[in-house]
């Protein structure tokens, strides 16, 4: 079975932002991407940083690590620039009745 829990309203978070979310326990970065949202753990994989505090670039569908520049791919986890060599959990998202929800 699947269970989806609600981050926000569509809409709570601008175009281009990412924002940090603790739900059920986990604390998890949202970003909106042109209307398309995408979650993964906001803790870095290499140091104690929040990537929801570094900068999102959605040219390159990136998260910029504000302690040391590593970066991560937020559609997919994916460690995609030094330092960060593992991945972060990426999370499935929907928009529902429209609400931004998480599948944990
Ligand atoms: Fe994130 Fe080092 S803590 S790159």
């Amino acid at each position: 079975s699947t269970s989806w829990s609600t981050l926000c309203a569509a809409g709570d978070l601008p175009d281009g932002e990412a924002r940090a979310f603790e739900i059920e326990g986990a604390r998890l970065c949202l970003v909106n991407d042109a209307g398309s949202y995408f979650c993964v753990d906001d803790l870095c994989t290499h140091g104690k940083a929040y990537l929801s505090e570094g900068y999102c670039d959605t040219e390159d569908c990136v998260l910029e690590c504000p302690l040391h520049g590593g970066l991560f791919d937020y559609r997919n986890g994916e460690a995609c620039g030094e330092p960060a060599e593992k991945p972060v959990k990426s999370y499935a998202v929907r928009v529902a009745d429209g609400h931004v929800q998480v599948q944990l």
